[in-house]
């Protein structure tokens, strides 16, 4: 029996609660959320013991893995609690606010022998896979041009505009997509630039807000290999806005992108059994369903766990989290200073890490 703490009971939390109860030889031993109503409810539904303090649900006896699914500000002293007390982490993402945090949390799991993961769980998608599996085919050729658009309205959690909290909107939500980009390419960034600027500040239900992070941006990032990625963000448009969200690939073959004519306000992300891949080349159309794999959390946890028991490496590692909040921290470097930054890492990172199960 593998026993679970849920720390952060909200969406994410209860998203993870119920990815890991449908595993066989599961059990969901602990819960914690300040917020009492929240750890209520996930403990009734699991019949877990509910904690207000995330250390006493890390040493609730027996539990083998935390799911850490607080705001990220969190993030890094709850997993490196969790790993000192010699359990897994799997934590959401973004994996932390700086740097200097995705060390410690590294460092935590090497040193107590456990493992890290973060939930960047688009690289597993079956839309993207589906992307991947075309690229490596050379239906696009190479480089590549990978261009992402994600227009929303503000987010009705008021801990996702504070920048002190989750490091703003798209802080928050860009690592996604620098990590999909590192899958599908295997290449390392060489440079980003990125502008951005704060569209919620001028919205009542955000007026409690003391330092927002920046909620739309521009963001351009030319990776190893000549491959090229875009991505245009913004979580600040007026409560009630539908949002628009869409992925293009293209190269010098050929072009595909995703859609899903029954849900065309979906988020980046999402798929529902209408997903679809268009190839588009000179050779006409084709259409790839893609409503079969696993989806959210769940292809996170089947990926630790496997790792976990095989030794096999996991391509969710918390190495793989920090490249992306690394690139993160750059765009917002290049917003700050208005300049170019330069990474001079070796391409070596996303080539050595095996695809997701
Ligand atoms: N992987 C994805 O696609 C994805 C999607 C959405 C959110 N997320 C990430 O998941 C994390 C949680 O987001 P969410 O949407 O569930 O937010 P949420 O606000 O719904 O839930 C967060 C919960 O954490 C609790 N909390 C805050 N500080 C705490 C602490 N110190 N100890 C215990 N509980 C605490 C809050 O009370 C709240 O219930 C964030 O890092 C977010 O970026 C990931």
């Amino acid at each position: 029996m593998t026993r679970v703490a849920i720390v952060g009971c909200g969406d994410m939390g209860t998203k993870h609660a119920a990815a890991w109860s449908v595993r066989e030889g599961i059990e969901i031993a602990a819960v914690c959320d300040l917020d009492p109503d929240r750890r209520r409810s996930l403990s009734q539904a699991y019949g877990a013991a509910q904690y207000e303090a995330y250390a006493d649900a890390v040493r609730h006896e027996g539990v083998d893995v935390v799911s850490v699914c607080t705001p990220a500000k969190f993030h890094c002293e709850v997993a490196i609690h969790a790993a000192s007390a010699g359990r897994h982490v799997l934590c959401e993402k973004p994996m932390a606010l700086s740097l200097e945090e995705a060390d410690r949390m590294i460092a935590a799991a090497e040193a107590n022998g456990v493992a890290l993961a973060i939930c960047h769980q688009y690289r597993g998608a079956s839309q993207y896979v589906t992307l991947k599996s075309l690229a490596d085919e050379g239906v696009f050729g190479s480089p590549i041009y990978l261009r992402f658009s994600e227009m929303r309205e503000v987010r009705p959690k008021l801990a996702m505009h504070e920048r002190s909290l989750s490091g703003g909107p798209i802080h928050d939500m860009a690592g996604h997509l620098f990590d999909l980009m590192r899958f599908l390419t295997q290449s390392e960034a060489e440079s980003v630039v990125a502008t951005g600027t704060v569209f919620g500040s001028d919205k009542a239900r955000l007026a409690s807000i003391g330092a927002f992070g920046t909620d739309t941006a521009e963001i351009q990032a030319r990776f190893a290999g000549g491959h090229c990625l875009s991505i245009g963000i913004s979580w600040g448009l007026p409560e009630g806005t539908p949002g628009h969200s869409s992925e293009t690939i293209l190269g010098p073959n050929g072009m595909a992108f995703v859609e899903d004519p029954s849900t065309p306000d979906r988020n980046l992300g999402a798929r529902s059994d209408t997903t679809r891949v268009v190839v588009k080349n000179a050779g006409g159309t084709r259409v790839i369903a893609c409503r079969e794999g696993p989806d959210g959390p769940d292809i996170c946890i089947a990926n630790l766990l496997h790792s976990i028991e095989t030794g096999r490496a996991n391509p969710f590692e918390g190495r793989q989290g920090r490249k992306a909040l690394e690139l993160i921290l750059a765009s917002r470097a290049s917003m700050e200073s208005g300049r170019i930054v330069r990474l001079n890492h070796e391409n070596v990172g996303a080539s050595k890490v095996a695809p997701p199960m």
